[in-house]
């Protein structure tokens, strides 16, 4: 099989060079990141002008956002991280509003022109299809796009299967790697998330296809799921937290309308525990994001729960997922594809799990009005439960005031005077 790729193979630094100036390069991102390629497009900064980089979730250390890349690199982004951040806060790197699932949609009709994509895919199988492993999310699409395709090669890349693969005859230029896949870490579980958890599932019945976001909720969610029967995963990503209720026999996807039997996702992040699960699994589908997260393919599985946290939820129901004032903290991502997508759907439900406080317990979540320059992620007309680890709230269909009233009976106890006192001057009369 190699010898149909042998005359592709260069090194990092030799495949970079193809880069032109004033491109618009699309990079593999989260656990799928071509670490090499990444930092060779780095390393070689001087080479390039006016080199635009669009990538999602940056895992690693991010090396084209480093203040000297100005003039000639910059990262464009629609979900900002950890190591991103200081750089879009210092207008070194862009950030701009938008759907994950619309994201493909742009490379296709010329909003985001896909010059260079550079990715990381699995060794090839015997019909020579390399699968794209962890990550198909808006890389697939990238890679249909591109003018030039780049494909870091990795020995350790699991093969997952679904609509997740390209052919070795559709890569220009092949980089072998051999280096272990970013992983993150098992979230910590405290009593707060755990409360958390025991109220999100009561709103989950047997058969339900869940979508779970990432982090420390999702997973306490998951842990209390035990006696329930015939779950589904259909969801944006997913993590070492299914794998136990796959094994319990918990989580069968047999109840699913679309991908039965399946668990499916766009990307995985997790520990190596994940990565050993889904390689070579045909029970695992992966596909691009503009089918998986599409409101309209989610609204095709009844049952289907959304759950998703956020920053702040206002006394109206406004939701700000992404912000902090007017700080880019994270992005849209899938949330609003899954609350509109469950919206549309049989029996569909979407949920914004979160801690009633922020900061140490000194901020309230529930807030009279959002932070000044906060943006709203999920609308009002969107928004459908609430959770905190005091309760449930359910304000679809409710008034202002009945929502008013359900998000004061879930704030922090301390917080509910001043709630309280907000409620009383806009509903004198209740
Ligand atoms: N005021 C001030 N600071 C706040 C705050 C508030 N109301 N709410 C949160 N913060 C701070 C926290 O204190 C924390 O700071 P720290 O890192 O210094 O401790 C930080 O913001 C992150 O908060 P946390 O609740 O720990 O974040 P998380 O990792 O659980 O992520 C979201 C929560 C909302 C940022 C994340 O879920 C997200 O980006 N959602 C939007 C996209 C999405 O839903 N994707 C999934 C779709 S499939």
């Amino acid at each position: 099989m190699k010898s149909s790729y042998q005359s592709k193979i260069v090194s990092a630094q030799e495949a970079v060079r193809h880069i032109p100036n004033d491109s618009l390069v699309v990079v593999g991102h989260a656990a799928a990141v071509p670490q090499l390629c990444s930092q060779a497009i780095a390393d070689n900064y001087r080479q390039y002008s006016n080199v635009r980089i669009y990538h999602m979730l940056c895992l690693g250390n991010a090396p084209y956002t480093a203040p000297e890349m100005r003039g000639h690199i910059t990262h464009v982004t629609n979900f900002v991280g950890g190591n991103t951040r200081q750089a879009v806060a210092e207008g070194r790197a862009e950030f701009f509003p938008a759907f994950f699932y619309d994201v493909p949609r742009y490379f296709r009709n010329g909003l985001l022109p896909v010059d260079v994509a550079v990715i990381q895919v699995s060794e090839p199988n015997e019909e020579g299809y390399c699968s794209y492993g962890l990550s198909c999310d808006y890389t697939k699409p990238a890679a249909e796009c591109a003018k030039l395709v780049i494909a870091e090669m990795n020995k350790q890349m699991p093969f997952v299967g679904g609509d997740n693969f390209i052919h070795v005859d559709k890569i220009d230029y092949v980089v072998e790697a051999d280096y272990p896949l970013h992983e993150i870490p098992l979230p910590k579980i405290g009593e707060v998330e755990r409360a958390i958890g025991s109220n999100v599932a009561s709103l989950i019945p047997d058969g339900a296809t869940l979508q779970l976001g990432i982090g420390a909720i999702p997973d306490a969610v998951l842990g209390f799921l035990g006696d329930k029967k015939d779950l589904g995963i259909h969801t944006e990503m997913f993590s070492d937290g299914v794998l136990q209720l796959v094994k319990s026999g918990v989580i069968t996807n047999r109840s699913k309308q679309v991908h039965k039997g399946k668990l499916t996702a766009t990307f995985l992040m997790g520990t190596k525990a994940l990565y050993d699960f889904v390689d070579h699994n045909p029970d695992v589908d992966l596909a691009p994001v503009d089918w998986v997260n599409n409101p309209t393919t989610v609204m095709q599985l009844d049952h289907i729960i959304s759950i998703n946290s956020c920053i702040e939820v206002d006394l109206m129901g406004q939701v700000a997922s992404e912000t902090i004032g007017l700080t880019q903290f994270s992005g849209t991502g899938g949330q609003v594809d899954y609350v509109r997508g469950a919206a549309m759907a049989e029996h569909g439900v979407s949920i914004m799990a979160m801690p009633s406080t922020a900061k140490k317990g000194t901020a309230s979540r529930i807030v009279s009005l959002l932070a000044t320059g906060s943006a709203v992620t999920t609308s009002r007309c969107d928004v459908d439960y609430v959770v905190t680890e005091y309760g449930v709230a359910h304000l679809r269909g409710k008034s202002l005031r009945e929502r008013a009233m359900a998000l004061i009976a879930i704030a922090h106890p301390d917080f509910r005077p001043g709630l309280q006192e907000e409620f009383a001057r806009r509903f004198p009369s209740a």
